[in-house]
């Protein structure tokens, strides 16, 4: 039930029938009662400036921002958070003031999906070096991470982005786990109708953590693996969970958890394989 009041945000992509955010927003609003909606919106990548600012004119809170549309997000900004810069893309649009703030909240969704995980405690292994590992090596360096490898199929991304993010950072062809606190996959390996990541676990350490950002199948080999082995760490699905926090704390004004039921619901909506 919706008054002449209720604050309205969404989901821009195209396309947009996928997203699990509606779902995920939805929860939570009707956990808090929110006189609100949360929206997908289906918006051609040509259309993309003048849809943003007229929901910003019809009064949206903001939006959040799928493919194809994370790097244009950036042009229609008047401000972008520093964050957001770091990760070279734009997946949280606030509309305040008249004004549109970009804000990328991935790192930070990946981070509160590790709570246990401390950066500073030692060296990081990424595998991959597209947006998403852009976004988590970004998150991790700032988090005081000592040193930070990146291992991918074409070294040349992962030199790209090494020097674009500059500090403890480094291209390796093959994965240094010897004494590595973290290991996350950012690649699309692992991922259903995608092959597998095949890497032997043995040489880390026992403390060490494995994350996968892929959550279609929740568990990945990558992730039975380490469960295998006795490691903890995280899926894709508490990434995707947690990324969302600040945009909703941003546009209604409350600060909403992520938790078991939360996670239920939406992985209920997730394909086992
Ligand atoms: P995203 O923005 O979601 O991170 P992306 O930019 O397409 O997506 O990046 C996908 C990552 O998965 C890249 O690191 C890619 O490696 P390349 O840079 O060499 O393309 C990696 N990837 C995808 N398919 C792969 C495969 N079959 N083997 C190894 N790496 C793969």
């Amino acid at each position: 039930m919706l008054t002449g009041k209720a604050m309205l945000a969404g989901v821009t992509g195209w396309p947009v029938a996928h997203s699990r955010s509606p779902l995920l927003h939805g929860t939570w609003i009707a956990r808090h009662r929110l006189d609100a909606a949360y929206v997908p919106l289906p918006i051609r990548a040509e259309n993309f400036a003048t849809a943003i600012r007229g929901l910003a004119d019809a009064g949206f809170r903001g939006v959040n921002v799928t493919i194809p549309h994370k790097e244009a997000a950036f042009a229609v900004c008047d401000e972008v958070m520093p964050r957001a810069h770091r990760a070279g893309a734009v997946n949280t649009l606030i509309f305040r003031d008249g004004r549109i703030i970009g804000d990328c909240t991935d790192g930070f969704g990946f981070l509160a999906s590790l709570p246990a995980y401390d950066p500073r405690r030692g060296p990081a292994v990424l595998l991959g070096a597209g947006g998403a590992a852009r976004a988590i090596a970004a998150a991790l360096l700032d988090a005081g991470c000592p040193r930070l490898t990146l291992v991918n199929r074409t070294p040349e991304r992962a030199e790209a982005l090494a020097r674009a993010l500059g500090g403890p950072i480094q291209v390796s062809a093959t994965p240094p786990l010897e004494g590595a606190a973290l290991l996350v996959n950012t690649t699309s390996l692992g991922m259903a109708g995608q092959p597998p990541l095949v890497i032997d676990l043995a040489p880390l350490p026992d403390h060490a953590l494995v994350a996968d950002i892929v959550y279609v199948p929740l568990e990945t080999p990558l992730l039975a693996a380490a469960r295998a082995r006795g490691l903890g760490g995280s899926d894709g699905l508490g990434m995707l969970l947690h990324q969302a926090q600040p945009g909703f704390e941003a546009w209604f004004a409350v600060a909403p958890v992520v938790d078991d039921e939360l996670r239920h619901i939406v992985a209920a909506d997730i394909p086992e394989r």
